[in-house]
């Protein structure tokens, strides 16, 4: 793959800014790699979500252009990059403690540049600890000033072991092409918005990623096409609330609109999207995706709750009722569906007849699979000083009792497809077993099938053998 892939035909200003920035970064790293007798190696580390995942491939796409070469090996690496998450604390405290870590590392090996970024970085209190307790740190920047990677890493290396942070509170740019290296060859994730303006009572992204700006539709099917190009099959579009895409564009557009635009696209094969917001999918929508060939049988629909008080005081805006009519009209239109979902266990008040709503909503919907997160407290939103808090024991109890359902329902779902014949996208050589490799199929279950490494990347025709659960064992046929 050439991480010098160019993503779009935008050439304006900040980008040319930037690209000569990457050529200034080049010549930094040229210098290093002298110094070191060898090219310095980048290990990019990303938590959270799939637009956390693609930022990291731009982020690596910058080092790469520049000079760096990959590792995964931290201990190996001269630049170690964390794009981190903050949506619940334990996301937090796990860079933390990786950053005890590479306390160590920089005494021994004084040129490795320590760079931290993401939703984390948006948050004053963490950028406060770091600044105290981790000091060692060169590079800190936001979510919003992302595409100024080359310059501000230019400027770590005029800045002779200073820290420098670099956060905004907002942008209205979105700058976009600028190297990429995709971590795999047949498909890839594209932005098509930033931001939510949702303000779930619970939830800290509207605050670290700011208001919902959507890309313009040119841009998002130029992207596709340079990508279908350059080998890719399929696509992932990604927004936080992918259904409310487009209505702030100065030529209004709908998501199902732009979907279908994307259909067209040549050589495309397949479609996924991430996340729908169950108050805003229409009907407009389940219709486009009826009728596409290319849009897969999977949609993520977050309830979080089957209880209408905890929906209320979550600021979802839809009732349970709204959510089992909106699961019923979308398995009419398109009865091969698979409907997964994302569950909060343990927002604050809730009750053990909550918990009962819960199980009962998802026993309702059959969920083929689910998230189940522990609520967590996020500084600065409105559930953090909500009363009735859970202590640990609660929240643990109500946990289990919704996960075990999860699992009992989803291994009913998917044990229904035993036999069938369906197309799978192979991804990878399995893990654990060289001989097999692994395929995703268009409803996003696994499928494991004897194969080897020439295979990835191709759809092909597999019988789903023996259900193990959440995957399965097949063949090709
Ligand atoms: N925009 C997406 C969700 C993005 S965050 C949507 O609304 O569907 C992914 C998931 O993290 C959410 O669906 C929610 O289930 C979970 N989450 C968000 N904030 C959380 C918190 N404070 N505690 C626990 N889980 C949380
Ligand atoms: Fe968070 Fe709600 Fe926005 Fe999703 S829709 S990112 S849960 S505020
Ligand atoms: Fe986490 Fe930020 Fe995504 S908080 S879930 S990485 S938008």
């Amino acid at each position: 793959m050439n991480p010098k892939d160019y993503q779009s035909h935008n050439d304006g200003e900040e980008t040319r800014r930037q690209l000569a920035y990457i050529d200034r970064l080049t010549e930094c790293v040229t210098d290093l790699k002298d110094g070191l007798g060898r090219a310095p190696k980048a290990c990019v580390v990303t938590f959270g979500c799939q637009m956390n995942a693609r930022d990291s491939e731009k982020l690596l796409g910058i080092l790469l252009t520049a000079g760096y070469e990959e590792t995964e090996d931290e201990a190996d690496a001269d630049l170690i990059l964390y794009n981190t998450c903050s949506v619940r604390d334990n996301a937090n405290q796990r860079v933390y403690g990786r950053l005890g870590v590479l306390k160590g590392y920089k005494k021994s090996k004084p040129w490795l540049k320590v760079v931290l970024c993401g939703c984390m970085m948006q948050e004053e209190t963490c950028v406060n600890k770091i600044r105290t307790s981790y000091s060692f740190v060169d590079l800190i920047f936001g979510t919003h000033n992302i595409f100024k990677f080359a310059e501000l890493m230019c400027d770590t290396f005029d800045a002779s072991g200073h820290m420098i942070t670099q956060v905004w509170d907002e942008t209205d740019k979105i700058v976009e092409e600028l190297p990429v290296k995709r971590k795999y060859a047949y498909k890839s994730g594209v932005n098509i918005m930033f931001g939510c303006n949702n303000f779930c009572t619970y939830c800290i992204v509207p605050y670290v990623r700011g208001r919902e700006r959507s890309r313009a539709p040119e841009e998002i099917l130029c992207e596709i096409r340079q990508l279908v190009n350059d080998g890719v099959i399929e696509v992932m579009l990604l927004g936080q609330n992918v259904n409310s895409y487009g209505t702030n564009l100065d030529d209004p557009i709908s998501f199902a609109q732009l979907l279908r635009e994307v259909e067209e696209i040549d050589g495309l094969k397949r479609i996924r999207f991430m996340t729908s917001h169950p108050k805003d999918l229409s009907d407009e929508l389940i219709d486009v995706c009826a009728r596409s060939e290319k849009i897969c049988r999977h949609i993520h629909l977050p309830v979080q709750t089957g209880s209408d008080s905890l929906l209320k005081a979550m600021n979802r805006s839809y009732t349970r009722d709204h959510y089992l009519a909106l699961v019923d009209r979308i398995r009419t239109a398109i009865p091969d569906i698979s409907i997964t979902t994302d569950l909060i266990m343990g927002f604050p008040g809730e009750t053990s007849a909550d918990v009962d709503d819960t199980i009962d909503l998802i026993r309702r919907v059959g969920f083929d699979n689910a998230y189940t997160f522990e609520y967590s407290k996020r500084t600065g939103t409105p559930a953090a000083s909500m009363e009735g808090q859970l202590s640990p024991e609660e929240m643990q109890s109500h946990f289990d009792a919704v996960l075990k359902v999860v699992q009992e329902t989803a291994r009913q779902s998917a044990a229904k497809h035993t036999g069938e014949v369906c197309d799978a996208l192979i991804e990878t050589v399995s893990d654990h077993d060289d001989g097999l490799v692994t395929g995703r199929l268009s409803n996003n279950l696994l499928v494991h099938l004897p194969g080897d490494a020439s295979m990835i990347g191709s759809i092909v025709p597999v019988r789903l053998d023996v259900c193990k659960g959440f995957y399965f064992l097949g063949s090709k046929i």
